[in-house]
C-alpha cells in the first residue's frame, strides 16, 4: 500500500483521535435516568474497540446545572449525580490500560454563582470581591449574554456582576491575580492525578476589555454584541503564556482551547509551539457557515464551496506551525448527518462520507458520542421536552416578541443542542437506562444503536474503526500537505494530500444527485490507483469516476507511475 510507514515522532496529541463524552448522556449504570462515571467504565471496552487514544469528558465537576455541568460549583468535588472522585480516579487508570487519556474540561471563564468565590464576592468587603466583575449603579455596557438577555444581573445592593452566559454563570475576574493563581493551583490538583491535558471552554473569552465598551446593536437585538471586547481580549496572551509556564509546561498533555470569534491569525498564536499557550484550538468559522445575519437560530442553508474555502483556509494556514483540531460535532451543535448529510435514505452512506471527508485532513479528529453511530437529530414535539437552557431561554424571547411556538420548535429542530444531547443509543431499546432518561431517548434507537453497529461490518461504527487504524499507520494523515480542487464546484468535495511520493486524491460527493468528474480537470492519473478506504467501491468511467450519491472514497497514487 503506498506510504505505508508507522506514524511516529510526532507529539502523541497529533496521531490521535479523541471521543467526547458528554457524561449525562452516555450510559447510566443506577437507573436514575442520568449517565454517570461508572456508566463509562462499563463502556471503555466499546471505546478501546472503536480505536480511540483519548477521551474528552465534558464536565463531571460539582454543579447545579443550570448549563448541564458548566456552571460549576466546586471544581474539586464530582456531582453526587455522576459517581464519586475514587471512580473518576478508576477511570484514569481503567482507561490507561486500554491507552486512553482522559482530558478534563476546564470552565474557568466563569463559576456557578453557587460557587463558594462567587458567593463570598457578594459581599463589597470580601477578599474574593474581585474575583468576579462587579460595577455599581447602571449596566456599565449594553452587552447582550449568549443565553439572551442582558449579560448584567442587578443583585440587591445595586451592583451587577458580568455573566456572558447564564445569570448563574458569572465571568471571572482574570485581572485578579490570586484568582488566576486559584486557577492554576486547581489545574494542577487535576493534572496530578494523571489526566491527559484540558480542553478549555470559551477560553479565548477570559480577557475582557478593561473599558467594557458598549457594543454595536445588530438588526433584531437588544443588546450589544460585546464580542469585539472580550473574544481574544488584550490579556489573553499573557494569560496563556502564564498558564503555560506555571502548569501546562510541566505535563505532557493535550491542550485544546474552545475559541469562538478565533481567526487563522489568532489561531497560529494560540498554537505555535513556541509562543507556549495550547496545542491546539476548536474555530467555529464552518460551523457558523450555515448561519444567517442574527446568528444561529436564523439559518441559511449550507453553501459547500464555503465550507472547503474555509477549511481550506484553516489547512493551509496551519500547514507548517500550530496545529488544527478536526470536528463536526459536539454537545453543542446539531448532529452533523441531518446538517450536512442526509439523515433519512443515505444516512449511512452520507455520515461514512462525512467522517471521510473530515478524518482525510490535517489535524487531531474528534469524534462526539454516537457519531460513530450516524445518530440523528430529534424532533420533540413542544418546548416542555427540552432541557438546554439556550434553547429555553432563546424560545421564550422569540415567543414573546410574537413568534409562533411552531416556527420557533423548527429553529430548535435545526440548531437546538438538545439535538447532540439525547441519550447514548446502546441498543434497540435504548440501553442507557432502566429508569426515566433526563433526556427523551430518539426512537430511532429501534435501528441506530451500538448493538447493531459493532457487528455488522460495514456500519459507520466500522468505518470510523477503519479510518482511525489508517490513521495509526499512515503519516498521510498527519504529515501530508493539502491541496482544495474544484473549489467552486457546489457537488463535490475534492481535495488532495502529498506525502513524499504518495498523492491522495480525497473525493466526496456532498449531494444526493449522481455526479461526474473527469480526471482531466483534476489532473489524475488515469490508472494504478489503490483504494485507501472507500464507502462504497469507486465506479470508474472512462474519463474519470461517477460519484452516486454521497459516495465517497480516498485514492492513492504514486508519483511517476500509471500517468
Ligand atoms: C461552551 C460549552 O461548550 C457550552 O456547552 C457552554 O454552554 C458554554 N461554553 C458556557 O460554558
Amino acid at each position: 500500500m503506498g506510504g505505508v510507514s508507522v506514524v511516529q515522532q510526532q507529539p502523541w496529541w497529533k496521531t490521535s483521535v479523541v471521543y467526547q463524552i458528554y457524561p449525562r448522556s452516555f450510559m447510566d449504570s443506577n437507573g436514575d435516568g442520568i449517565g454517570d462515571i461508572p456508566g463509562i467504565l462499563m463502556k471503555l471496552d466499546y471505546l478501546e474497540k472503536l480505536g480511540i487514544d483519548v477521551i474528552w469528558l465534558s464536565p463531571v465537576y460539582d454543579s447545579p446545572n443550570d448549563d448541564n455541568g458548566y456552571d460549576i460549583r466546586d471544581y474539586r468535588t464530582i456531582h453526587e449525580e455522576f459517581g464519586t472522585m475514587e471512580d473518576l480516579e478508576t477511570l484514569i487508570e481503567e482507561a490507561k490500560k486500554r491507552g486512553i487519556r482522559i482530558v478534563m474540561d476546564l470552565v474557568v471563564n466563569h463559576t456557578s454563582d453557587e460557587h463558594v468565590w462567587f458567593t463570598e464576592s457578594k459581599s463589597p468587603e470580601s477578599p474574593y470581591r474581585n474575583y468576579y466583575i462587579w460595577k455599581q449603579g447602571n449596566p456599565p455596557n449594553n452587552w447582550g449574554s449568549v443565553f439572551s438577555g442582558s449579560a448584567w444581573e442587578r443583585t440587591e445592593e445595586d451592583w451587577h456582576y458580568l455573566h456572558l452566559f447564564s445569570r448563574k454563570q458569572p465571568d471571572l475576574n482574570w485581572r485578579h491575580e490570586p484568582l488566576r493563581q486559584d486557577i492554576y493551583d486547581m489545574m494542577t490538583y487535576w493534572l496530578n492525578k494523571g489526566i491527559g491535558g484540558f480542553r478549555m471552554d470559551v477560553i479565548n473569552f477570559i480577557s475582557k476589555h478593561p473599558e467594557l465598551p458598549d457594543g454595536i446593536v445588530h438588526e433584531g437585538s437588544s443588546f450589544g454584541d460585546g464580542s469585539p471586547y472580550f473574544m481574544n481580549g488584550p490579556e489573553i496572551h499573557t494569560y496563556l503564556q502564564e498558564m503555560h509556564e506555571q502548569v501546562l509546561s510541566h505535563y505532557d498533555i493535550l491542550t485544546v482551547g474552545e475559541m469562538p470569534g478565533a481567526t487563522t491569525e489568532d489561531a497560529l498564536l494560540y498554537t505555535k509551539p513556541e509562543r507556549n499557550e495550547l496545542n491546539m484550538v476548536f474555530t467555529f468559522e464552518h460551523m457558523d457557515l450555515d448561519s444567517g445575519p442574527g446568528g444561529k437560530w436564523n439559518f441559511t442553508q449550507l453553501h459547500l464551496p464555503d465550507l472547503k474555502r474555509n477549511l481550506e483556509k484553516w489547512q493551509l494556514a496551519l500547514a507548517h506551525e500550530g496545529w488544527n483540531s478536526l470536528y463536526w460535532n459536539n454537545h453543542d451543535q446539531p448532529r452533523i448527518v441531518s446538517r450536512f448529510g442526509n439523515d433519512k435514505e443515505y444516512r449511512e452512506h452520507s455520515a461514512k462520507m462525512l467522517a471521510l471527508v473530515l478524518h482525510g485532513l490535517k489535524g487531531t479528529p474528534y469524534i462526539y458520542q454516537g457519531e460513530e453511530l450516524g445518530m440523528t437529530n430529534i424532533q420533540l414535539p413542544d418546548i416542555s421536552h427540552y432541557k438546554d437552557i439556550e434553547t429555553i431561554n432563546m424560545y421564550n424571547e422569540r415567543l414573546a416578541a410574537g413568534e409562533e411556538p411552531e416556527s420557533i420548535l423548527k429553529r430548535i429542530y435545526v440548531k437546538g443542542r438538545d439535538n447532540a444531547r439525547t441519550p447514548m443509543q446502546w441498543t434497540s431499546d435504548g440501553g442507557f437506562t432502566t429508569g426515566t432518561p433526563w433526556l427523551a431517548q430518539n426512537p430511532n434507537t429501534a435501528t441506530i444503536n451500538a448493538d447493531q453497529a459493532i457487528n455488522d461490518p460495514d456500519s459507520i461504527f466500522a468505518f470510523y474503526q477503519q479510518l482511525i487504524r489508517l490513521r495509526k499507520q499512515l503519516p498521510m494523515f498527519t504529515e501530508g500537505s493539502f491541496e482544495l480542487l474544484l473549489p467552486d464546484d457546489e457537488a463535490l468535495f475534492i481535495y488532495k494530500r502529498t506525502l513524499g511520493s504518495t498523492v491522495w486524491y480525497i473525493v466526496a460527493n456532498f449531494t444526493e444527485e449522481t455526479h461526474h468528474i473527469k480526471r482531466t480537470s483534476i489532473s489524475m492519473p488515469g490508472s494504478g490507483y489503490e483504494i485507501i478506504l472507500a464507502n462504497t467501491q469507486p465506479t470508474e468511467t472512462s474519463d474519470g469516476f461517477e460519484l452516486k450519491p454521497y459516495d465517497a472514497f480516498i485514492l492513492s497514487f504514486e508519483k511517476g507511475e500509471g500517468q
